[in-house]
Formats: structure tokens, sequence, C-alpha cells
């Protein structure tokens, strides 16, 4: 994982880059583009993936050569939206993402299809020689994952996960004030999301493919089902042939700070429990409700997610809290501080007030994306950190969806002795769509 050194030597050359175009030297003309341009081409435009391009076009040496869609809705507007933003029209626009993938001049291919369809464009990028900024969860089966990380690391690519916490400083400085020591022996990280944000998402019958849609490219390697608006746009989170619910939709986010801050990989065992307790006649399949211990030698961490409720821990609707014997320190997205532990009346230790964030992560990870390009140094969500939370946000799904705990081993990248839940760790693909081999 990334040290805070290098975060900071990232981050700074970063800015130094994006304040001198044309004037820092590119590590490998073979890299990026001759003009020191940088091109890039999103695949899988209306939310995310748009968000990271706006975010991309905000760097002046970033030009948009290719724009990827199933739905012609969403690609014409968003090539109407980079023209208003640059000016410029974008000259290529598929609905097959190969095509991109085809394309020469493409240096950075942006992922932002739903997370079924993370693995093959990325693997294939990256053995078209190209780098990747691909949203997270990094995929959808544990054994993507691995595949993802073996590609990225044949192909000497640049992978950067959109994870983009991890180039917003509030969370390395509190990650590093957990490991300073301060807080004492932490017994139990407690991290969670309870957000009514997600809604019950209400049953619908069976209907037309809407016209512009191709939906056998939208379902992919996924397997064969008739078309609902349930499963689409957004609400494939909630369905395990795209996604993985709100566990791996914010999991991913909250408990890699929990694996980085405790310096741990994946645990020995995991245990969920869980089920549709709020909404137990919707439509979605993933648990609304969900808690999950993960076991490490000397403490415990916990996943607890609700739907559509709205008071988790400490008021909030997301966060990590790392309880040592002398104080707590609770982050999220906003912030973090410190509570000192109380002994007759004693504090053990100096509480930290509430510290900000600089509200500008996704920009700060986009930046440390372009550095790297030029460098060719370690992106500050490598995939490799991408892979272990994915993974980790899965071991918690396939626990609850078995209804048992499972002792994982991560040598092996399986379960010990439950052939069961390792049909869970593999991907099926549905013809003609194979897994790829790297
Ligand atoms: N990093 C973050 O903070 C963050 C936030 C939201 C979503 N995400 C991630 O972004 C991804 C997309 O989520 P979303 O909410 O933007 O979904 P969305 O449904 O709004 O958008 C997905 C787009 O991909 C398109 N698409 C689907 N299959 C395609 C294919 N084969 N080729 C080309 N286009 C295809 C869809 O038509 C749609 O336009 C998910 O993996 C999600 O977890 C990340």
């Amino acid at each position: 994982m990334n040290t805070r050194r290098e975060f900071i030597k990232n981050s700074a050359a970063a800015v130094a880059g994006a304040g001198l175009i044309g004037t820092v030297p590119l590590a490998s003309k073979a890299h990026v583009a001759a003009s020191d341009k940088i091109r890039v081409a999103l695949i899988g435009c209306r939310s995310m993936g748009w968000s990271n391009l706006r975010t991309f076009l905000d760097f002046p040496e970033v030009e948009c050569v290719a724009l990827c869609d199933v739905d012609d809705e969403w690609l014409n507007k968003r090539a109407a939206d980079v023209q208003e933003k640059t000016g410029k029209k974008v000259k290529k626009l598929y609905k097959d993402y190969r095509k991109v993938i085809d394309q020469k001049n493409v240096d950075l291919v942006i992922i932002g299809t739903p997370d079924h369809w993370h693995c093959l464009p990325a693997v294939e990028a990256c053995q078209a020689g190209k780098d990747v900024y691909v949203e997270k969860p990094l995929a959808n089966t544990i054994e993507e994952c691995d595949l993802m990380v073996k590609a990225a690391r044949k192909y000497n690519r640049i992978v950067q996960v959109g994870q983009w916490q991890r180039s917003d400083p509030h969370w390395e400085d509190a990650a590093r004030f957990v490991q300073s020591g301060k807080l004492g022996n932490i017994r139990t990280v407690k991290v969670w999301a309870w957000q009514d944000s997600k809604p019950t998402l209400p049953v619908l019958p069976d209907g037309p493919v809407p016209a512009g849609v191709d939906y056998d490219m939208w379902l992919g390697p996924a397997p064969k089902k008739p078309f609902n608006e349930y499963r689409f746009h957004y609400n494939f989170r909630f369905f395990w042939d795209y996604a993985g619910g709100l566990m791996a939709d914010w999991g991913v986010h909250l408990l890699d700070y929990a694996m980085e801050a405790m310096q741990v990989g994946l645990p020995s065992y995991v245990m969920s429990a869980g089920g549709k307790f709020g909404y137990p006649s919707d439509a979605m399949e993933t648990p609304d409700t969900l808690l999950t211990t993960y076991a490490y030698d000397k403490f415990t961490m916990t996943w607890d997610h609700a739907c559509g409720i709205n008071h988790g821990l400490y008021g909030k609707s997301h966060g990590l809290a790392f309880y040592g014997e002398n104080g707590t320190l609770i982050l999220d997205r906003g912030g973090w501080e410190v509570q000192a532990v109380e002994v007759k009346g004693v504090p053990r230790m100096e509480a930290v007030p509430k510290q900000g964030n600089t509200g500008k992560g996704l920009y700060f990870h986009v930046q440390n994306t372009l550095d790297c390009m030029r460098t060719r140094k370690t992106p500050n969500c490598d995939v490799k950190i991408g892979a272990d939370v994915a993974k980790m946000t899965h071991l918690g799904n396939i626990s609850v969806r078995l209804g048992r705990g499972l002792q994982w081993d991560d040598a092996t990248s399986s379960f010990k002795g439950d052939a069961e839940a390792n049909q869970l760790v593999k991907a099926y693909y549905r013809d003609p769509w194979k897994l790829p081999t790297v």
C-alpha cells in the first residue's frame, strides 16, 4: 500500500505537473502522446463515468477522443456535454467498447460501467497498452479481481481504481493518527453505512427494451434476463449478477481505510448476518440490512449497513470508528476527530477536534492518475488496493448468501474446505463472452 510519504510525493509532483503543462518531460513517450496531450476515452457515460471524465477535462492537457455507451440517450447527452465544456466535438462515439480498445490514439480508458462490466474492458485495455481508470468496486467476483491485478502487472499498466478517498488528504491523516499508537491498543474497528438515500426498490413488470439501448451488450457476460427498469441504470447495484449491494458499493470506500489504517490485508475468518428486513418484498436481491464481522488476530472489524434509515453511529450516515483503550477516532467524508476515553473523569489522551476535508478528493485522484501516467509511479489507489478491498466486500456477501461463517485462505484466494463458497469466488461468463486469459 502507498505510504504517506509516497502520497505527498505523488501529490506534489501532480501539482507541478498540472501547473507546467508542456514543460514536464514525459517518463516514456510510449506511454502518453508525444504532444503531452493525454487522450482519454470513457466507457459507461451516465453517472460516475461522467463525473470522472468531467474532472479529467478540468486539466488542460486532457482531450476526450472517444465516448462509448450502450444507451444512445446517454452517449449523445455526454457528447453534447463534452462539446459544451471543451468547445470541441468528440470524434468517435461507440456502442461497442471493443472499438475503444482498438482505437490507437487512446492513452487512458475510463471505465464507468456497472461492476459486472469492469473486468473485460480493463484487462483488454491493459493488453492494448492503455492505462486505465476503473470504477470501484474493482470487479463483481474475486476471480476477476485477481485477474485484473495480474493483467496490470503483466502489461505494466497504470490502473487507478476510483476510490478517490485515497487522494483526499484527511483520510491519510486519520490513518497515520491511528498508526501513531496514541489511541492505545485498538480492539475494534466499526465501519458503517446507514443510508436513507437507498429507498425501497418497487417490483415492476418486465418491459420492452428502451429505444436506443443495446440491452444484450448491457447484460454482456451476465445471465440473460428480460429487461426490467429495476435492474437497469443505477438500480443494478442491488442484484448479484451485476453488483454487490450497499456492501460492495460503499464498503470498498470505507473498509479500505479500516484496512489501510490498521495495516492489514484480508482476514482469516468472516461471518455475516442480515437480510431484507426493511423491504421484505421489494425487488432488491442484496440485503438491505447487513452485519459482517472480520476476524483478525488482535482486533475485530465490523461492517454494518442499512438501507432506508439514517441514524448510524455518531449520527452519521457513514463512517469508521477506531476504538482504542485511550480514545476513539471517528472518520468520514467530512473529516475526523478523536474523542478521549475518560476514566473517573480523567481523559486518557488529548482529544482532537474535528479536522475538515478539502472537498477535492476526486480532483486530486484524477491529478494523481495523470501524474502517474507520466512518471509511471504507482497510483494512490493501485489495482491491488482496489482488489483487496473489493474481495473484502465479496467475502462478507458470500457469507450472508450462504448463511455461515467462512475461513479464508488468502494465499490460494479461496475458502478453506467449502466447495459451495468457492463456487461463488468464480466468474461465470455468458457466451460468447469469455473471462480473459492473462
Ligand atoms: N467512485 C465513486 O464515488 C462512485 C460513485 C458512484 C458510482 N460508482 C461506480 O461507478 C460504476 C457505474 O455506476 P453508476 O452509478 O454511474 O451507473 P449508471 O447505471 O448510472 O451508469 C452506467 C453506464 O454504463 C453504461 N453501460 C453499461 N454497460 C455498458 C457497456 N458494456 N459498454 C458501454 N457502456 C455500458 C450504461 O448504459 C450507463 O450509461 C459502478 O461500478 C459504481 O459502483 C463509483
